[in-house]
């Protein structure tokens, strides 16, 4: 395992992480996230990301159950905890990242992951309604009551965070130091060219979600949808069409030669695809069950071998133009 600085921060994660979107309490209890988890920290993985709203709490539990099961020391290793949608529907208590929502959310997850603080915490989304002013405040008083070490922002607009690292420079508080964007073969067009200038001005970093598309990009639905996948669970019906989508399936066949010729699985060709971006700090890799992870944590020995060549060839492949083409 290689590791990246997160953007401008002093602290490394590793090229990939795990998280548990999903998985945890769906497909994943406490004795099958201690495998999970163990093979990835075997591989190398010091970053493991959570979030409130997944499970509605219950992915924090397994979690922190299963660090304590493991015993690792507190400090070889990096645990995120995201906050936006919240878990009551009251008035202040959902889509917010108001001041009270953020500092009551934090202790409630710190609580259900049994840890004193979390290495990472995050927005999870923006919030159009409150001053990012009051965010970030909120935000630098959580790290200086010690409960959070660093802060990022997931799926906000690049202006959204300049504006954030600005408000902290004026007022000398803790500046957001990474984004957790969506970034694989489908969804490009954010991370590369959006981003580009919050990469270059400030140094961000980047933890990019769902490497594989939730499931997509390793050709398991190439002949419908398989017994026991993300597409079959109750209450993600709106993904089932995105993964059987006829054009999409179509590209994910059309990469199989590449992935044969470097002795490779769609999945390691895919995530190491993701690795060869230098603006990416970590890809967050999820997994139901742990030969997943065994497979995936096997990328970073497939990211070396992808030469322009086989770069240019996968940008075929998903109709994406060089510059001087446009
Ligand atoms: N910030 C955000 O808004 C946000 C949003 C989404 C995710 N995230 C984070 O990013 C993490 C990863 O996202 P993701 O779970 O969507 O990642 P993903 O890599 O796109 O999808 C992972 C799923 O694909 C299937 N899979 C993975 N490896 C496989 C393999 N080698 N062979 C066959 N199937 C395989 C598994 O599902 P099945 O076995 O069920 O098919 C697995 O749960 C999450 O856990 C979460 O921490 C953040």
């Amino acid at each position: 395992m290689r590791y990246r600085y997160l953007g401008r921060a002093g602290i490394q994660v590793s090229e990939l992480s795990l998280g548990s979107w999903v998985t945890f309490k769906n497909q994943v209890d406490v004795k099958a996230a201690v495998e999970c988890m163990g093979a990835a920290h075997e591989a190398g993985v010091n970053f493991f990301d959570n979030a409130e709203v997944y499970a509605h709490g219950k992915s924090e539990e397994i979690m922190g159950a299963a660090l304590k099961q493991l015993g690792w020391r507190r400090s070889s290793y990096l645990v995120s905890t995201k906050i936006f949608w919240g878990l009551e529907d009251s008035v202040n208590e959902h889509d917010t990242l108001n001041r009270k929502r953020l500092i009551e959310g934090i202790n409630g997850s710190l609580r259900r992951l049994q840890l004193d603080y979390v290495d990472i915490f995050f927005c999870h989304r923006p919030d159009p309604n409150t001053p990012i002013e009051e965010t970030v405040w909120a935000i630098h008083n959580i790290i200086e009551s010690g409960k959070a070490l660093y802060w990022g922002t997931s799926e906000w607009s690049a202006g959204e965070i300049a504006a954030a690292i600005e408000i902290a420079e004026r007022h000398h508080l803790h500046k957001p130091v990474t984004e957790q964007p969506e970034y694989n073969l489908f969804r490009r067009e954010r991370f590369e060219k959006e981003y580009a200038r919050i990469f270059k001005d400030y140094r961000y970093g980047s933890t990019i979600w769902s490497p594989l598309a939730s499931g997509l990009l390793t050709g398991k639905y190439g002949n419908g949808i398989p017994q026991d996948s993300r597409a079959t669970l109750k209450g993600y019906d709106w993904l089932r069409s995105r993964l059987t989508d006829k054009n999409n399936l179509a590209k994910v066949q059309a990469l199989e030669p590449i992935a044969s010729e470097l002795g490779c699985s769609l999945a390691q060709l895919s995530i190491a695809w993701i690795l060869q971006n230098p603006n990416v700090s970590t890809v967050i890799t999820g997994a139901s069950r742990v030969e997943q992870v065994r497979e995936n944590m096997q990328a970073v020995e497939v990211a070396p071998r992808l030469t322009p060549e086989i770069m240019n060839r996968i940008d075929d492949i998903f109709g994406v133009k060089k510059d001087d083409e446009e």
